[in-house]
């Protein structure tokens, strides 16, 4: 059987492959292929549901002689044609197509221009799938056909890429950390044929992943991949469908995402020391964290918040400026920065000491047992001083009012490494007080404190004060006082030889705190005495009343210690003369200076100065040189009662030689100066300590010759120089001074050991006031230099 049908099929093919008359006979018998055959081979399409398929026909005649009749198409099992092409009787440009409107209809064109040519069918839909058949029949040549498979093939219709938990992941797996894993489905739906599953990441195939489910609709597929590492970062991951290469697979693709954490944290410039009040920048870099890293400041364990802060990031890198002003609290204070993933909740730090140097800090207190309202005059105060140094301080001062504050433990004032203690506080120790202290970075103060002395009321005028009146002369006493508290209230009281007695409150006002003013009125000889005014406030009583002594007025008393000095001012020389003024009467005086000979010239006239009582008459020179023989200078102080005894002015001294030769003699003829010259014999040795100085005037017998109301004479003795200060004329009990003048090489200090009317012994000490070596020389007469207009003799016994 088998033997036969081979045989049989073989001859079949034979003869439809010879006979092409039957198949043209059979289809001019009504376009029906009855004719049983088996093509050559089968070709197969794939076609996308929807699109175009192309059905390729070789239409090509095997000679150039022949040409193609007509063109039919079949489905397989049919044998009515379904596509025709006629090209009998016409042109092969205007070949009759013709469609089966119940099978492709117009979706159907033969397309002739192509190599080969093709049906193309478009819209393709599911059950266009089959096999066709192409029947084409030539002129002369035999009929051909072609069986064509077309698959029609439906794309995937659904990829899905998800986590575990089903939620789509969206394009980013992850965030992933470090050593994290992950875990991606991938959900196919539809498609036909059934499409396969690729993984791929970075575009490398991955075998390694578990189909979860596959029921010839739906496959799932899973990969799992754990330790992840750093460099993961932005790796693709894909999945992929693909059941047809006519169209570029179906995909879903995710990109990992990570947190990582910082790699890396620095302070770039760790300065070694910094200086108080000079800007600093620190910069602090971070490398590595995803997210940024955060960078935050810290000193000691606070954030850090003063300065200027600025912020630069990148995807890697995160830099973190900080512009600071260092201050004395921070040296030794760690400075932190600190770099945080903010996600991770890790953080990287980096850290220095602070070093600063700064000059000193000072804080000044009063001693904290101590109420600074309520300190009176008596009480012992302290002051503390605090001081913060770097580098540490020398040394404390303490000011008081500007003025240092030096121990002196005699007077109360102890100064301990960083106290003052005052005892027995005065009046006078009111004020501001500061410490002092300097390094190396410089010297500073403490804020001043106010030491408030709280004090009983003193006076504050000159008293006892001399009021001079006349009977019935009606007087305004002010009496003025100084008090803390300053809320007094005043008592006056009167006291002469016979009685004392307080004045009715009456008779005087309070002017204004501390003031209070007496309206007084001597009615009798009686009425002359002392007003006493005293004050009391809350810290007691003034203890010595201010004095004012009511006295009938009279003419002043003679002016005192007058002294004349010939200066030279704007070229012009004066005869300046001092004096200090006396008793003024009870009233207001002047003073002036005259010229008296056969009448009373009035050279000068000036008044006291109210605080020192100075007076000055100045008169020039040439007024001087103006003067007749006969004429005497004399200073007289007047007031309304009348004048003073005069004064008279004895000593005019000329400091250059020609003129003292020539008024030495007019001076004997001119004016009864009874000055003698005076030499100062001054015997030093150089390295002696003692020297005997033997004073005595030359001129010993005119004994009304008078001592200089005050002079100061100038010695030059061995290369050094002094000036003694004699006392005046009618204080001869008290002792000269020895007044050191300034010089570079300083001279050694000198002290008056003893002295009586002849001889004045002056001791030499050295600095620390040891005497040095006594030794005994030979006087010699020395160099007298003067320097007031005195002159003294000398004489060594
Ligand atoms: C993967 O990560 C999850 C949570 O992130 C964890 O519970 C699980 O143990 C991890 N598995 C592996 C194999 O590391
Ligand atoms: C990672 O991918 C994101 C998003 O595409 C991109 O902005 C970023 O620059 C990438 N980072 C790196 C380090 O490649
Ligand atoms: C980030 O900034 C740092 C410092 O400026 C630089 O070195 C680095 O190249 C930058 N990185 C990127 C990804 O821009
Ligand atoms: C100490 O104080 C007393 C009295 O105020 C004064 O006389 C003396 O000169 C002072 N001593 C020193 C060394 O200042
Ligand atoms: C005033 O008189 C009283 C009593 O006679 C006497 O104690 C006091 O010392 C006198 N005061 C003055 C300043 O004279
Ligand atoms: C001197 O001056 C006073 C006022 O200062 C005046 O009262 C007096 O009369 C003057 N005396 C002479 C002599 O000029
Ligand atoms: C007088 O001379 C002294 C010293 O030169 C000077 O201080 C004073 O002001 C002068 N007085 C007058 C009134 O010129
Ligand atoms: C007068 O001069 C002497 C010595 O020069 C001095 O000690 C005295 O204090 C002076 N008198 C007045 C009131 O200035």
């Amino acid at each position: 059987m088998d033997a036969f049908g081979g045989k049989f099929w073989r001859a079949f093919l034979f003869a439809f492959i010879l006979d092409c008359s039957v198949c043209q006979l059979s289809w001019t018998e009504g376009h029906e292929d009855l004719v049983d055959f088996v093509p050559v081979s089968t070709m197969g399409v794939e076609a996308v549901v929807g699109r175009t398929a192309s059905l390729p026909c070789d239409i090509e005649p095997d000679s150039n002689e022949d040409r193609v009749y007509m063109v039919l198409w079949f489905r397989h099992a049919g044998g009515k044609p379904l596509y025709s092409f006629d090209v009998r009787g016409r042109s092969f440009n205007k070949a009759l197509h013709w469609s089966d409107p119940t099978a492709f209809g117009r979706r159907a064109y033969f397309v002739t221009m192509s190599r080969p040519s093709a049906l193309t069918v478009d819209g393709v839909q599911l059950d266009d799938e089959g096999v066709y058949r192409c029947r084409v029949d030539f002129k002369n040549s035999p009929t051909r056909n072609f069986q064509i498979k077309l698959n029609v093939v439906v794309p995937p219709h659904q990829l899905l890429l998800y986590d575990e938990a089903g939620h789509d992941v969206a394009g980013v797996v992850g965030p992933l950390e470090e050593g994290g894993n992950f875990t991606l489905l991938c959900e196919l739906r539809g498609g036909r044929p059934q499409p396969t599953l690729t993984w791929l990441i970075n575009n490398k195939p991955i075998e390694d992943h578990t189909v979860l489910k596959n029921d010839g609709k739906v496959i799932v597929s899973r990969i799992s991949i754990g330790g992840a590492e750093r460099n993961w970062l932005n790796t693709s991951i894909r999945c992929q469908a693909t059941n047809t290469p006519l169209l570029s697979p179906h995909e879903r693709t995710a990109r990992v995402e990570m947190h990582l954490r910082p790699l890396s944290v620095l302070i770039s410039n760790k300065p070694g020391q910094m200086s108080a009040d000079m800007e600093m920048t620190l910069v602090c870099v971070s490398h590595g964290s995803r997210p940024p890293a955060q960078i935050t400041w810290f000193r000691e364990n606070r954030r850090y918040t003063r300065g200027k802060h600025s912020e630069f990031t990148n995807e890697t890198t995160t830099v973190s400026r900080l512009t600071m002003l260092p201050q004395p609290e921070d040296d030794g204070a760690i400075i932190r920065c600190r770099a945080d993933n903010p996600v991770l909740r890790v953080a990287l730090e980096d850290s220095f000491m602070m070093s600063v140097v700064y000059r000193p800090v000072l804080t000044m207190a009063l001693g904290s047992t101590l109420n600074p309202n309520d300190i009176k005059e008596g009480d012992d105060v302290y002051f503390e001083c605090n001081i913060k140094a770097n580098p540490k301080e020398h040394r404390i001062t303490w000011y008081h009012n500007d003025e240092p504050v030096l121990q002196n433990i005699s007077s109360g004032v102890f100064i301990s490494t960083k106290s003052l203690v005052l005892q027995r506080v005065t009046k006078v120790d009111g004020g501001l007080y500061t410490c002092r202290a300097a390094n190396q970075m410089g010297e500073s103060h403490s804020r001043a404190v106010y030491l408030r002395v709280q004090y009983a009321p003193t006076c504050a005028q000159p008293s006892p004060l001399v009021v001079g009146a006349r009977l019935d002369e009606p007087l305004r006493v002010r009496c003025t006082v100084s008090a803390d508290p300053a809320d007094v209230s005043f008592y006056w009281q009167f006291n002469n030889s016979g009685e004392s007695f307080q004045v009715s409150p009456a008779r005087y006002v309070s002017t204004g705190g501390t003031t209070s003013e007496l309206r007084y009125r001597a009615a009798s000889e009686r009425d002359y005495g002392a007003l006493l005014c005293r004050a009391t406030n809350s810290v007691g009583r003034q203890k010595r009343p201010c004095v004012f002594q009511i006295v009938p007025a009279a003419r002043p008393s003679p002016p005192r210690n007058c002294t004349t000095n010939r200066v030279l001012k704007n070229n012009l020389a004066y005869l300046a003369v001092k004096c200090v003024a006396g008793y003024d009467g009870g009233l207001t005086q002047h003073f002036t200076l005259d010229a008296v000979g056969e009448i009373t010239r009035v050279l000068v006239n000036a008044s006291a100065g109210s605080s020192d009582l100075i007076v000055h008459l100045n008169v020039s020179w040439s007024t001087l040189e103006s003067l007749s023989e006969d004429e005497e200078l004399v200073v007289t102080a007047r007031n309304s009662k009348g004048a003073s005894d005069p004064v008279p002015l004895r000593e005019v001294v000329f400091r250059d030689a020609a003129k003292r030769a020539e008024s030495t003699t007019r001076a004997e003829s001119k004016f009864p100066l009874a000055a003698t010259l005076a030499a100062l014999a001054a015997i030093l040795t150089a390295v002696s300590a003692v020297v005997i100085v033997l004073l005595r005037k030359r001129n010993d017998n005119s004994s009304n010759s008078k001592r200089p109301s005050q002079s100061v004479v100038q010695v030059d003795a061995e290369g050094r120089r002094y000036l003694i200060a004699y006392p005046p004329a009618d204080k001869p009990e008290s002792k000269p001074d020895i007044l050191n003048p300034k010089s570079d090489n300083e001279p050694p200090r000198v002290v008056l050991e003893s002295c009586d009317s002849k001889n004045y012994v002056i001791r030499e000490v050295n600095s620390d006031h040891r005497p040095a070596a006594y030794n005994s020389h030979t006087p010699d007469e020395g160099l007298v230099n003067l320097y007031s207009p005195l002159f003294f003799t000398i004489t060594i016994p």
